[in-house]
């Protein structure tokens, strides 16, 4: 594939601009400045360096980010910036999506995909795709409250009491709350039915995918082979 396409098919401008850049000695392949935009490499598995930073060729891009309090899972937000504000320009380029949504002030793990028929199977209630939450209740959490949380609790405009999938109490005051489908603000709504409140909400597994230890609030990395076979 042309050096040219290969950039703007990862989100680095109209193929005007990707020539650009190839013709101002910024971009770079295995070290070595490239300066002809029609040169071919073949993508896969290719890393390519504009302005030093290293890019790895990805068909479709899947990333996971630690989500930040005061950033809002839309597009178009309304009263904090948008988490698609914490990534880079050529992946706000490629329209980049999160993966179903977050509260504004709920933190952790975020995926985030160009390919929508991902994005389908992870927030279809069909799939029943596990995600785990850290929850911190305002008052102590007891027996009872873990009992309703699993056994179904009813929300309004909903027809059917709602389960967790599973429920584990941490400490006092902390339980992992596992649901398999994303209702609007559902943990809140659930520990509120189950007679407690939500002090602090984090996403810590959607799937097999755990938040890493080592990811920082705001920052974001690539999913690796191994993380997306298995999703
Ligand atoms: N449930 C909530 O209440 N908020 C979230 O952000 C995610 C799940």
């Amino acid at each position: 594939m042309q050096l040219e396409r290969i950039l703007q098919s990862q989100g680095f401008g109209s193929r005007k601009a990707c020539r650009g850049l190839v013709r101002h000695g910024r971009v770079a392949v295995a070290g070595a400045t490239v300066a002809d935009p029609f040169a071919e490499f073949p993508p896969d598995g290719l890393t390519f360096q504009v302005d030093g930073s290293d890019w790895p060729y990805r068909e479709k891009a899947y990333l996971m980010l630690n989500k930040p309090a005061g950033h809002e899972c839309s597009r178009a937000p309304k009263h904090h910036p948008s988490v698609l504000s914490l990534l880079p320009e050529p992946l706000r380029n490629r329209d980049v999506q999160p993966v179903g949504r977050l509260d504004e002030d709920t933190t952790g793990l975020l995926l985030l995909t160009d390919d929508g028929q991902f994005i389908h199977r992870l927030i279809s209630p069909r799939h029943k795709v596990a995600k785990v939450y850290e929850v911190t209740a305002k008052h102590p959490v007891d027996d009872g409250q873990i009992a309703a949380l699993l056994a179904g609790v009813q929300l309004h405009d909903e027809p059917e009491p709602i389960a967790a999938a599973a429920c584990e109490q941490v400490s006092e005051r902390v339980i992992h709350l596992t649901l398999t489908e994303g209702k609007y603000h559902q943990v809140k709504r659930m520990v509120a039915a189950a007679g407690n409140r939500v002090e602090a909400l984090k996403r810590i597994a959607v799937g097999p995918l755990r938040l890493p230890d080592d990811l920082p609030e705001g920052a974001w990395r690539w999913l690796d082979a191994a993380e997306l076979e298995g999703m």
